[in-house]
C-alpha cells in the first residue's frame, strides 16, 4: 500500500519535450491501455475510446494546429498563479506564473483576438519544441454510452478522469513521461484534430496527452493542500 501512496505521489506532469527517436516501447502501451480499460465507470459504460497516434507525420500535423486563447482563459488562470515558489508554497494550489507567455500575466493587456503577441514569438517555438513526442494519445468521449440517469452525464464525465488517472498511474510506473495537452480541447483544435484523424462526429475530445522519455529534467515545485485542510469529519 505504501507503493501505492508513493506511486500516486510520485506521478507528475512532465512538461519538457520527449526523445522523438525514442519510442515507447509496446509493451508499456498495452500495459497503459490496459490500465485504462480497467478503470472504473459508471455503470460500467466504458464510454471512451483511444486513438494512439505514433506516426511522425500526422504527430507534426497535430503540433502544428493553432489553439486560440481565450479570454475567460486568460482571465481564470491568472488568478490561479503564483509569482514565485515562495507564494506557491504558501497558496498550495495553482501553478507558477513561469509556466505562461508575459503577455498571460496580465488579464488587462490581452493581445488582440486573445491569440499571442509577437513578444511570445519564443514561448510559441519552445511550446512546440515542448510538443515533441514519439506518441500521442487521444481520450475520446462517447456521449452515446451515457451513464444511466446523470444529469449532464456528469458521472460519465467524472469516469473519464478514473481512465485518464489510471494511464497517468500506470505510465508513471514505467517511468514514462506524461503531459496532457489540454488546449487542444478547445472547439478550434479539436474539430482540427478530428479531421486529421478521421474521429467521428458523435465523439468528442476528452483530453490528449504525449508519452515518451523527456530529454531535460522534469522535476519541479508540486504543492497540495494538506489534509485537513481539505478534508471535513461529521459533516462540514
Ligand atoms: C483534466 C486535466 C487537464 C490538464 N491540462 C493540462 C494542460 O493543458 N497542460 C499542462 O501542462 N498540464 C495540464 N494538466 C496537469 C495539471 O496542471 C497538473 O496535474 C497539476 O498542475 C498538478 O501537477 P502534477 O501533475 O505535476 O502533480 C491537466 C490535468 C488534468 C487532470
Amino acid at each position: 500500500m505504501r507503493d501505492l501512496l508513493t506511486l500516486i505521489k510520485q506521478r507528475q506532469s512532465s512538461r519538457c519535450a520527449f526523445d522523438p527517436d525514442r519510442p515507447v516501447p509496446k509493451k508499456a502501451l498495452e500495459d497503459i491501455l490496459e490500465a485504462a480499460c480497467w478503470a472504473p465507470t459508471a455503470h460500467n459504460m466504458q464510454n471512451f475510446e483511444i486513438v494512439v497516434v505514433d506516426d511522425k507525420k500526422l504527430l507534426e500535423k497535430i503540433r502544428e494546429i493553432h489553439f486560440p486563447v481565450s479570454e475567460t482563459f486568460i482571465q481564470e488562470n491568472y488568478l490561479q498563479l503564483s509569482f514565485s515558489e515562495e507564494e506557491l508554497k504558501r497558496k498550495k494550489t495553482g501553478v507558477l506564473s513561469t509556466m505562461f507567455p508575459k503577455s498571460w500575466l496580465h488579464p488587462g493587456l490581452i493581445a488582440e483576438h486573445s491569440s499571442l503577441n509577437e513578444t511570445d514569438q519564443p514561448f510559441l517555438e519552445r511550446h512546440h519544441q515542448l510538443l515533441s513526442c514519439p506518441l500521442m494519445v487521444f481520450l475520446l468521449y462517447d456521449p452515446k454510452r451515457r451513464a444511466p440517469g446523470s444529469d449532464g452525464d456528469f458521472l460519465g464525465v467524472m469516469s473519464l478522469g478514473c481512465v485518464l488517472e489510471n494511464m497517468w498511474l500506470m505510465a508513471a510506473s514505467l517511468a514514462i513521461g506524461f503531459h496532457v495537452v489540454s488546449a487542444l480541447s478547445g472547439s478550434s483544435p479539436e474539430a482540427e484534430l478530428k479531421r486529421i484523424l478521421h474521429i467521428p462526429n458523435h465523439l468528442s475530445l476528452a483530453i490528449a496527452f504525449r508519452l515518451g522519455y523527456p530529454l531535460a529534467s522534469t522535476s519541479y515545485l508540486r504543492v497540495r493542500r494538506d489534509i485537513d485542510n481539505v478534508t471535513h469529519h461529521n459533516g462540514f
